[in-house]
C-alpha cells in the first residue's frame, strides 16, 4: 500500500515537472517569438501586431487569431503575398516562423475556431450578383480588383491569389460577417454592420471574389 503510494505520488511528481518543463518550453517559444516578430515584422505590422492603416493589417485582433489556422499564419509568413508588401519569410525556416505564431497566439482571447470554420461549406454563391455587391460595397477600402494598399486603399489585397489560395470560403465568410476588431474592417452582418448584407448575398460575394483569384492565375 505504502509502496503504491509512493509510487503513485512519484508519477504525480513527474507529471507536474512534465507540465511545469513544457510550460517553460512554451514560454521560451514566445518569448523567442516576440524577439523574432520585432526584428523581422514590428517594422510594418507595428508593437504587438496592431497593424496600421493602409501599410499593414492586424495581426492580433481577436476574430483573425480565432479563425486563422496555424497552417494559414505559417505558409502565409513563409511565402509571403506575391504582389502585395508582405515579403515572404521562408528563410527564417520553420521553427523561427512556429515561435513568431505563438508569439502572436499569446494574444488570443477567443477559443480557435479554425477546424470549424475552415470545414465549412464552399460557398454556393452567384458571382455576377456578388460582383455588384462587391462594386458597391468593397471596392471603395479593397481597390477595383481586390489589389488592396496598392490601388491606395485602407484594406488588404483580397482579390490576390497569395490571399485567396490560402484561405477556405469559411475564413472569408467569417470575416465578412464579422470583421476584425479594431481595424476599418467592421463585420456585415447585423444591425450594427457596415451594410447589413443577407447570408446569401455573402455567399454571393465569395463565389465572385474566387472568380478574382483564377484570373490572377491564369495571368501568371
Ligand atoms: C514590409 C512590410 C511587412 C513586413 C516586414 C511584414 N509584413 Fe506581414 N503583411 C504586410 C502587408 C502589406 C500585408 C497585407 C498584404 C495584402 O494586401 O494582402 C501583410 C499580411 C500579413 C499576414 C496576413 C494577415 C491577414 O490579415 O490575413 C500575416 C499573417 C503576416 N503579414 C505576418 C507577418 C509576419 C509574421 C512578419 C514577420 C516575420 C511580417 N508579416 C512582416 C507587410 C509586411
Ligand atoms: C471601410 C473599409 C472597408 C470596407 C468597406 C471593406 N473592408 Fe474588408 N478590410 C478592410 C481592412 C482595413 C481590412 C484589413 C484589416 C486590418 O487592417 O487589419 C480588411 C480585411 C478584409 C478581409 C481579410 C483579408 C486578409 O488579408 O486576411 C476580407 C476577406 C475582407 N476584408 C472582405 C471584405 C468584403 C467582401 C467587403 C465588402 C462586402 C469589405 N471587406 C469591405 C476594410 C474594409
Amino acid at each position: 500500500m505504502i509502496r503504491h503510494q509512493q509510487l503513485a505520488s512519484g508519477v504525480m511528481g513527474l507529471t507536474l515537472l512534465a507540465i511545469g518543463s513544457a510550460g517553460h518550453a512554451a514560454s521560451a517559444e514566445v518569448a523567442q517569438g516576440k524577439q523574432l516578430f520585432e526584428q523581422n515584422c514590428q517594422v510594418c505590422h507595428q508593437a504587438d501586431a496592431i497593424g496600421k492603416p493602409g501599410s499593414a493589417p492586424s495581426l492580433t485582433n481577436k476574430e483573425l487569431l480565432s479563425i486563422g489556422s496555424d497552417r494559414f499564419f505559417m505558409s502565409t509568413i513563409r511565402d509571403g503575398r506575391t504582389g502585395t508588401g508582405m515579403p515572404p519569410f521562408a528563410h527564417l525556416g520553420k521553427k523561427k516562423i512556429k515561435a513568431i505564431v505563438a508569439f502572436l497566439r499569446a494574444h488570443e482571447k477567443q477559443p480557435g475556431r479554425a477546424k470549424e470554420v475552415d470545414a465549412q461549406p464552399a460557398s454556393f454563391g452567384d458571382a455576377r450578383k456578388g460582383e455588384l455587391w462587391f462594386k458597391e460595397i468593397c471596392v471603395s477600402c479593397h481597390g477595383d480588383r481586390g489589389e488592396g494598399y496598392g490601388a491606395g486603399v485602407a484594406g488588404t489585397a483580397i482579390g490576390k491569389p497569395g490571399f485567396l489560395n490560402k484561405v477556405s470560403d469559411g475564413f472569408i465568410r467569417e470575416t465578412i460577417k464579422y470583421g476584425r476588431s479594431n481595424t476599418r474592417m467592421r463585420g456585415f452582418s447585423g444591425a450594427d454592420g457596415l451594410a447589413n448584407l443577407r447570408d446569401s448575398e455573402i455567399e454571393d460575394i465569395i463565389a465572385y471574389l474566387r472568380t478574382l483569384g483564377d484570373q490572377h492565375n491564369r495571368a501568371r
